[in-house]
């Protein structure tokens, strides 16, 4: 967001981007005492995303989608950030959050996450709370393991369950194809599964560098980068659903430098250092694949763009 908020005049209405992201590098360190995972990865927003847009409202918090299968309730991590914010800041200020969802649900791709921290952002703007950034991290925090990626700037490597985020250089350029099959996994039923595979295999000792990686990010060095791409809880999703294996290997097949499943699935992305690749791979999976194949070409986005147009109203 651009514009920050002036004395004496609120904001009647503001619209966020609510950006997606991959992750390059997902490496799973060992299972914790408290049942998440220890994690290494390495994730980049994208230039593509939700827009989510606040209103001031005098009739409590509600939450309103244009994507007939999410819920609005509180089950739904956005409406969450805006109470868990309302509670920490000790106020009982309304909005409308009005949700128009592009991204997949249960993607891999961050959505809910991307939603609940700019809805976090969002609304200590609309209400004028001036929260800082570090309490901001401490809700996201507690809201799941990615939001605070997307408190961030671009392209992090983080640890812990996701939550500790260290910015890293990026110079990447090409374009990524992110390719949806039409279904969703389950985060939890992602990692539960990881174990099993993990045991078997022993899939825990084979990896790349992770700063092999990070150096290739900051040279824009696509080669670099896609002998670094890494995601342990890809064999067990593509065991499930081969369907993934075989979109990778069009995409590779189609001039995709690298390709890879993102965060827990299902969605795979393919880098491309030609764009018009990228788009005919696209068209040549949904033929190949059927309609209910999902396709979007984009590229990282360097700094999110989570400004809009904000409304004022004097008060
Ligand atoms: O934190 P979040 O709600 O996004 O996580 C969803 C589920 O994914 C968790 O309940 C857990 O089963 C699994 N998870 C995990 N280790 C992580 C992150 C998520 O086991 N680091």
């Amino acid at each position: 967001m651009t514009k920050q908020a002036q004395p004496g005049h609120s904001i009647a209405q503001l619209k966020v981007f609510s950006p997606a992201k991959i992750n390059l590098y997902l490496r799973i360190l060992g299972k914790r005492p408290d049942g998440y995972h220890e994690l290494e990865t390495v994730m980049l927003l994208l230039q593509f995303g939700d827009e989510i847009t606040l209103q001031l409202s005098t009739t409590g918090l509600t939450l309103e989608c244009d994507h007939p299968d999410l819920p609005t309730d509180d089950s739904n991590i956005a409406l969450r950030a805006a109470k868990l914010l309302a509670e920490h800041s000790g106020v009982d200020h309304g909005a409308r959050i009005i949700l128009r969802k592009r991204t997949p649900l249960a993607a891999g791709l961050g959505g809910g996450s991307s939603n609940a921290a700019a809805v976090l952002t969002g609304l200590n703007r609309l209400w004028n709370l001036n929260v800082s950034g570090e309490e901001l991290h401490g809700l996201a925090a507690r809201l799941g393991s990615d939001v605070n990626f997307f408190l961030g700037q671009g392209a992090a490597l983080c640890h812990g369950r996701g939550e500790r985020i260290e910015p890293v250089a990026c110079n990447f350029v090409g374009t990524i194809l992110l390719v949806n099959p039409g279904f969703g996994i389950s985060t939890k039923w992602a990692y539960e599964h990881w174990a099993q595979t993990a045991a078997e295999s022993r899939l825990t000792g084979k990896f790349p560098e992770v700063s092999l990686l990070l150096r290739a990010l900051a040279e824009g060095d696509l080669a670099g980068v896609t002998q670094c791409l890494f995601n342990s809880l890809e064999v067990p999703s593509i065991r499930k659903f081969p369907v993934l294996g075989l979109i990778k290997k069009t995409m590779c097949e189609d001039g995709a430098a690298g390709a890879l499943m993102s965060g827990s699935g299902a969605t795979v992305f393919g880098l491309f250092a030609n764009k018009g690749d990228a788009e005919q791979s696209a068209r040549r999976i949904r033929e190949q694949f059927g309609p209910s194949m999902w396709t979007a070409s984009t590229r990282f986005a360097e700094v999110p763009s989570r400004s809009g147009k904000a409304h004022r109203i004097a008060r």
